[in-house]
């Protein structure tokens, strides 16, 4: 069986294939662009993906060997994300599937995260703790099987990628902050400031506002009026602010692990590539004597491999959807994807 799979909810367009349970081709377009906007501009996002999605196809075809009415399923990312961009794939996988008349399966873009550690040669087992970080979302989940998933705790105002972009802009460091604030994090002292770790009341949710506001009087009440940070203090500040957010995401999911008994433990979405939550999760690991399944840094920012993966999954669940399906730009109510 050959799946196909389509992602571009942002600024990545990505085309991938399953074959037969292998992955054979998983191609990214990041649209570097969006940099010197210091953001993702939607209108030029999904002129971006209609540019590149036929490319893609065509490549990816290539790669795995395969002509176009040899996939089986066309699986393609409906939400969440901005709805211009999303619109590109979902519309040309639905038109694909009309054309060839072969099922379109869409994926909700947070379950292919969180799924994405399936996509490594070691997987994961049920049940699982996933914390699935990203720029527009923060979840802790107690993933029971493929079609059982409880959401935990989310963020009750900023998700944690979104705090690394804000706080990456205040520092002066560009877009996409998260990278960056790491750089500069592994020259700083990441105690040297203590940033608030907000905590809900023994709550498994989570908040990033008060520590991106806590930063910004830091940078004003040091630096102000000029705002002329110097690079040393730059990098403690970005190290600090790291700190603070490792240590909230670790202490939920430290929280969740004592309440529920999973078998593995795994982090999913951009955030996840970084490198010092990294090391906290395999610590946390450790303590906890579970499994670890972190997916390859090709899997943590957005990529079509995930998309394939968990389109397939929604397909053997024996679900059939019709091409009147649309494009939701944020979470569904339930969360998941009816
Ligand atoms: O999953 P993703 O690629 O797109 C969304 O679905 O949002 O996540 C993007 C987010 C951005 O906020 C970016 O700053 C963050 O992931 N990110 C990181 C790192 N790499 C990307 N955050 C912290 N450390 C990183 N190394
Ligand atoms: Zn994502």
């Amino acid at each position: 069986m050959n799946i196909l799979g389509i992602e571009s909810s942002c600024d990545e367009t990505s085309v991938a294939i399953i074959s037969n349970d292998k992955l054979t081709a998983n191609l990214v377009s990041s649209q570097e662009f969006h940099t010197k906007y210091g953001g993702v501009v939607p209108e030029l996002s999904s002129r971006a993906h209609l540019q590149m999605v036929i490319p893609l196809l065509k490549d990816a075809l290539k790669k795995s060997e395969l002509r176009l009415d040899e996939i089986d399923v066309i699986a393609a990312t409906a939400g969440p994300g901005l709805v211009g961009a999303l619109l590109v794939g979902l519309t040309f996988a639905k038109g694909l599937a009309y054309s060839l008349k072969k099922p379109f399966v869409p994926v909700n873009h947070i379950e292919g995260h969180i799924f994405s550690g399936f996509l490594m040669d070691e997987k994961p087992e049920f049940p699982m703790l996933v914390l699935a970080v990203s720029g527009g979302h923060t979840l802790l989940l107690h993933v029971k099987s493929f079609y059982e998933i409880v959401k935990l705790g989310t963020t009750v105002d900023d998700a944690a990628g979104e705090a690394f972009d804000k706080v990456a802009k205040m520092l002066g460091l560009g877009y996409p902050g998260g990278p960056k604030i790491q750089k500069a994090a592994s020259e700083g002292d990441p105690k040297k400031i203590k940033f608030p770790v907000a905590d809900l009341a023994g709550r498994y949710d989570f908040s990033f506002s008060g520590l991106k506001t806590s930063v910004l009087r830091h940078i004003q009440k040091e630096y102000g009026p000029s705002l002329q940070i110097p690079e040393a203090d730059r990098n403690d500040i970005a190290a600090s602010f790291q700190y603070a957010v490792i240590k909230a995401l670790i202490r939920n999911s430290e929280r969740a692990l004592k309440n529920y008994d999973v078998k593995t433990i795994s982090i999913a979405g951009g955030v996840a590539a970084n490198k010092a939550l990294r090391e906290a999760f395999a610590e946390l690991a450790e303590k906890y004597n579970k499994k670890l399944v972190v997916p390859s840094m090709s899997y943590c920012g957005d990529n079509a491999a995930m998309i394939a993966y968990r389109g397939q999954k929604v397909f053997e669940s024996g679900k059939t959807f019709t091409l009147g399906y649309n494009a939701y730009p944020s979470l569904p109510e339930g969360i998941f994807q009816d």
